[in-house]
């Protein structure tokens, strides 16, 4: 199992950006973390393994649920947010598609938008279930496509903005890519090893202050971040002028964003 062009760029994209993450698209992540853990069965006593903890929402969720919790990211600098976030969690790097356990280690394996960061999906899918006990679960979440109004906005800007989408970043490969829906996230476990797939779509209105909104491409996250920072002051200035009159539709009488947006949440058992 080795590393993809998509996997590196994944490794430098979040290099260094775990309190610029946590500051920004975290709140956007965490709406689903509760009803991941539901998938799972997490509760107290359960073992749980959270892949791609990021800065520890979801582990400190199933800490506050008293279930023993290991947390890995691939990124250092999220794990050390984590470990403060979390602190009854066990924190470890860990880069998928390995993880450092043995087989059947966990009562519960989740990962929270992770599964769309890897270059090789099903290989990690295949990882994660291998360290679930037989009778334990699996439970992920993505982004869906055609991407839902919030993440549609950063499109939509940079169009109008004139600045074009890049065309050098590597992307998953054709043959290791799924569709991005609720049955292309299911065919995806079934192609992994997992039967009796439930993939569910997750609605919900983002509530957030457009400067925090910004602040998440404007420090580097995500493709809208690398864009964004490859761009001079004066591209920059543009860019945030149709920021403004495209997010302005979302904002509510206080001035915060509202911006609908949905989630694919997949669960298995592991027999
Ligand atoms: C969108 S963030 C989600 C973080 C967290 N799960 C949450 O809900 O806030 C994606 C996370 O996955 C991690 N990640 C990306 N690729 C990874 C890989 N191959 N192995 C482990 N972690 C990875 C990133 O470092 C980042 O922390």
């Amino acid at each position: 199992m080795t590393s993809t062009a998509f996997d590196d760029h994944e490794r430098l994209q979040w290099a260094g950006k775990a309190a610029a993450y946590r500051d920004s698209f975290a709140a956007l992540c965490a709406y689903p973390a509760g009803s991941l853990l539901d998938a799972a069965e997490v509760g107290a006593g359960v073992r749980v393994l959270d892949v791609g903890t990021g800065t520890g929402t979801v582990a400190a969720l199933a800490c506050a649920r008293a279930a023993k919790v290991t947390a890995v990211d691939a990124e250092p600098s999220m794990l050390a947010i984590a470990g403060r976030r979390a602190p009854d969690a066990e924190t470890r790097h860990a880069i998928l598609p390995h993880l450092p356990f043995p087989a059947g280690s966990f009562d519960a394996v989740v990962a929270n938008f992770v599964i769309n960061h890897v270059g090789d999906p099903e290989a990690a899918v295949r990882e994660m279930r291998r360290v679930v006990r037989p009778g334990g679960r699996l439970a992920v979440t993505i982004w869906p496509y055609p991407p839902p109004p919030a993440q549609q906005l950063w499109t939509t800007i940079f169009e109008a903005a004139a600045v074009p989408r890049p065309t050098d970043l590597p992307r998953v490969a054709p043959e290791k890519d799924f569709a991005r829906d609720a049955d292309g996230l299911a065919g995806l476990l079934g192609r992994a090893g997992l039967g009796d797939v439930r993939c569910d779509t997750i609605t919900w209105t983002h509530r957030t202050h457009p400067e925090a909104w910004w602040a998440g491409p404007a420090n580097g996250i995500g493709t809208a971040g690398t864009l964004l920072l490859r761009q001079d002051q004066a591209t920059i200035a543009r860019i945030r002028h149709h920021y403004d009159r495209h997010t302005d539709a979302y904002r509510d009488a206080g001035g915060e964003l509202e911006l609908p947006t949905a989630a694919l949440l997949a669960v298995a058992p592991v027999d």
